[in-house]
């Protein structure tokens, strides 16, 4: 045990329990190249019942709210208000196996450490795996995160639509769930003091500077559109070259067109994704007669996010009308991106320097629960590194030994949040 833990009194985070649970997670997949467990389904609820399951066995209370967010506490010295860790538990399709999951193994190795050290605190210590995080089935992404941060509500979940036009609350109720009852998953700030998240970076900022943690300063917003291009089918040997109204090459336009936007020096720092293309009738010898695009806009700037947008639907307009097509487009998702608090983001900085834990101070470029519950309980994000700074695919991959040291600064982080919070001396909470 290295001296700083000596000194901390707790035992370090154990290597083997951590890749025993993120290989047991990827277990419950549909695909074997690759995880993919999306939000809602059957899997997914598998995965939180292996949750739940792992920590009523360590002696946790353990329960599942409305919006299928699991959680598992252990008591404080006082009722409430509680401290937080945890992230999601889907993955987008054929993802990798650390992507939430490393946040929610890193949470349940916290609470085993608590409970074998018996560890005293004064707040009561909440686990939590949120449900539906991905935006990879629904468009808009921390649906149970949104949920429980009472920005999401009953009907929105009727509209919200997966490829296949099953809503988010028809899936909900396939998987034994109550849409209707969602309302009660919403988080009290009196029953919330500050959470914390651990999640791998997915980019190279840590790995390239070789630094085994990051602090995470502000959380991007995105901007989701769904472009339906309607042209006209018609024989591709027969139509000449001039007649036609091809929705493919207008599709093409609008994907070159957003990287065009996107990598202008005006919008330095966006990033604007053309990830999935439809075509119909989608026949080598037809002219495809409809093309729907799906488009992700992300910037740590929320003008210049929505100004991307607005800039990528008129051109949009202007290619459409130029090629002779119509078009619809409708907004799928638009999330702000979030400052999170300075106050806690120190705390998790002192408690590095306190250790000798080297880090930095970093943006996220992916979407968040934490960027949901901040809106009602102080949240911070701990970064680990990302190999190759992959993610979102069977590459993605974190060393287990950069996860214990993430997962040694999270322990140590919610006790010091504890120590302090009990104190009542902290701090402008308001930034
Ligand atoms: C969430 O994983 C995102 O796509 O940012
Ligand atoms: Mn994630
Ligand atoms: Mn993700």
């Amino acid at each position: 045990m290295s001296p700083t833990l000596v000194e901390t009194g707790l035992p370090p985070a154990d290597t083997g329990r951590l890749t025993h649970l993120l290989t047991e997670f990827a277990g419950h997949s549909e695909t074997t190249h690759g995880v993919t467990r999306l939000a809602y389904t059957p899997l997914e609820r598998a995965a939180h019942r292996m949750f739940t399951d792992e920590l009523s066995a360590l002696g946790l209370r353990t329960w599942t709210d409305a919006a299928g967010n699991s959680y598992a506490e252990i008591a404080g010295g006082r009722p409430a208000p509680a401290i937080g860790t945890g992230s999601h538990l889907d993955s987008v399709p054929n993802a990798g196996r650390f992507d939430g999951i490393a946040g929610v193994v890193a949470a349940m190795e916290v609470a085993r450490i608590l409970v074998e050290s018996d560890t005293q605190h004064t707040h009561p210590i909440r686990f939590v795996a949120f449900a539906g995080e991905e935006g990879a089935r629904f468009g808009q992404a921390c649906t149970g995160s949104r949920i429980a941060a009472g920005l999401l509500d009953s009907p929105d979940l009727a509209d919200l639509r997966d490829t296949r036009g099953v809503s988010v609350a028809d899936a909900m109720r396939s998987v034994g769930l109550d849409p209707d009852r969602v309302a009660e998953a919403r988080w009290s700030t009196d029953d919330w003091a500050a959470f914390v998240e651990l999640h791998i970076e997915q980019g190279n900022v840590l790995e390239a500077q070789a630094i085994p943690v990051g602090i995470v300063d502000l959380i991007s917003g995105s901007t989701r559109l769904r472009i339906d291009l309607h042209g006209r089918a018609s024989h591709t040997g027969g139509t000449p070259m001039h007649q036609r109204a091809d929705a493919m090459t207008a599709a093409a336009e609008i994907t070159l067109l957003a990287e065009d936007i996107a990598t202008d020096a005006r919008h330095h720092g966006t990033r604007a994704t053309v990830g999935r293309l439809e075509l119909e009738p989608g026949s080598i010898t037809t002219i495809p007669g409809t093309a729907r695009l799906y488009v992700d806009i992300r910037d740590v700037d929320s003008d210049r996010q929505r100004l991307t947008a607005v800039e990528l639907m008129d051109g949009a307009r202007s290619i459409c009308e130029r090629r002779g097509l119509t078009l619809e487009i409708e907004t799928l998702g638009d999330t702000s991106p979030v400052v999170l608090p300075v106050w806690l983001r120190r705390k998790i900085a002192d408690v590095c320097t306190t250790t000798g834990t080297r880090y930095r101070v970093l943006p996220s470029g992916a979407s968040h629960d934490s960027q949901m519950i901040n809106k009602v309980v102080p949240a911070g994000m701990i970064f680990v590194p990302s190999r190759n700074g992959l993610s979102h695919v069977p590459d993605e991959w974190t060393s287990v030994e950069d996860l214990a040291v993430g997962t040694d600064l999270l322990a140590r982080s919610l006790l010091a949040l504890d120590r302090e919070l009990a104190s009542g001396t902290t701090v402008e909470t308001t930034c």
